[in-house]
This record gives structure tokens, sequence and C-alpha cells, in this order.
């Protein structure tokens, strides 16, 4: 018989926009690099409210910038939200308000607590992660600049939780 390694980790991420091939994707992309870089162990994912791209690798808009600050895409592909996900993980964290306020309408009572909006992991005059979907290169830079801050807030928040 063999040892099977199992990987604990310490905690777990989802994180949630519209399509789930723009900001999410994105999130999950700069989170992983953090979380590896920091040496933490931390489950990471991405999924949609809107359902439109299943399947579908991230927007290659959002795959050039985010490559050209070194984050890779590799394996990432859109999904919808679904109800386990609520019981499965710890964070479950909305780029905007609208997509804060999709999740809640359908998030278990117990398990609201788990949801909230990305800046709120951060100070920005930003609350909102906007959606650069309609818009040119500036508005995914700009995604991931407040993805980049807020990424670290959350990490911030994990190591003093898991300390
Ligand atoms: P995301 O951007 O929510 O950041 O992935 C969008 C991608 C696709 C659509 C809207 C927003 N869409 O309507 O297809």
């Amino acid at each position: 018989m063999f040892d099977k390694k199992v990987k604990k980790t310490i905690t777990s991420v989802l994180f949630v926009c519209l399509g789930n091939i723009c900001r999410s994707p994105t999130a999950e992309a700069i989170f992983r690099h953090k979380a590896l870089h920091a040496g933490m162990s931390i489950e990471i994912d991405s999924a949609g409210t809107l359902g439109a791209h299943i399947g579908s690798p991230p927007d290659k808009r959002s795959r050039a910038v985010g490559e050209e600050r070194g984050y890779s895409f590799k394996k990432i592909k859109c999904r919808k939200v679904d109800l386990s996900d609520f019981e499965h993980f710890d964070y479950i964290v909305a780029m905007d308000k609208q997509n804060l306020q999709n999740l809640l309408e359908i998030c278990p009572e117990e398990h609201q607590h788990k949801v909230a909006l990305m800046m709120s992991f951060c100070s920005s005059q930003e609350d909102e992660v906007p959606d650069p979907y309609y818009g040119g290169k500036r508005g995914f830079e700009y995604v991931l600049d407040l993805i980049e801050q807020a990424s670290d807030g959350l990490l911030e928040q994990i190591k003093q939780r898991f300390a």
C-alpha cells in the first residue's frame, strides 16, 4: 500500500463575476500567484452568475494584460456558480454589487456571512471592480490594478485569521 498525499488547504476562496471570463478568472490567477508566493495553500476557484460562456477560457484581452504582469491563466475554464459552492467555499467574493446581490439571493441563510465584495478587502475610492467587457485595454488594466490591491488585503486577512 502506498501513502496518498493529501495537500491540506488552510481555506478556500471562490471569486465571482457575471461572465466568469474577465474579472473573476483574473482574480483567480492573481490570487493564486500571490498565495503561492506567500507560501499559503489556499483552494482558489472562480465562477460566473450568468453562465453564458460555460467551458470557455478567459477573455483574450484579460489574458493578454494579465500575462504581461506575469499571471498564469492556464487551466481556467468558465463555469456557473453552483448551489454547492456556498457550502464548499469559506470566502465567496463578488466583483460588484449586482453580483453580490445575485449571490445573496440564492445563498442559503447559514452561508450568507461568507459572501463579500472584493473591494471590501482594501481601502480604495472604488467599491466595485468595474466590468471591462465592452471597453478598451485601459479598463482591463484597471481591473488588474484593483484586483491586485484587494487580493493583498484578502491574503492579509486570511494570514491573520489562520496564524
Ligand atoms: P466578467 O465580464 O463578468 O468580468 O466576466 C463579462 C463577460 C461577459 C459578459 C458580461 C460581462 N456578457 O454579457 O457576455
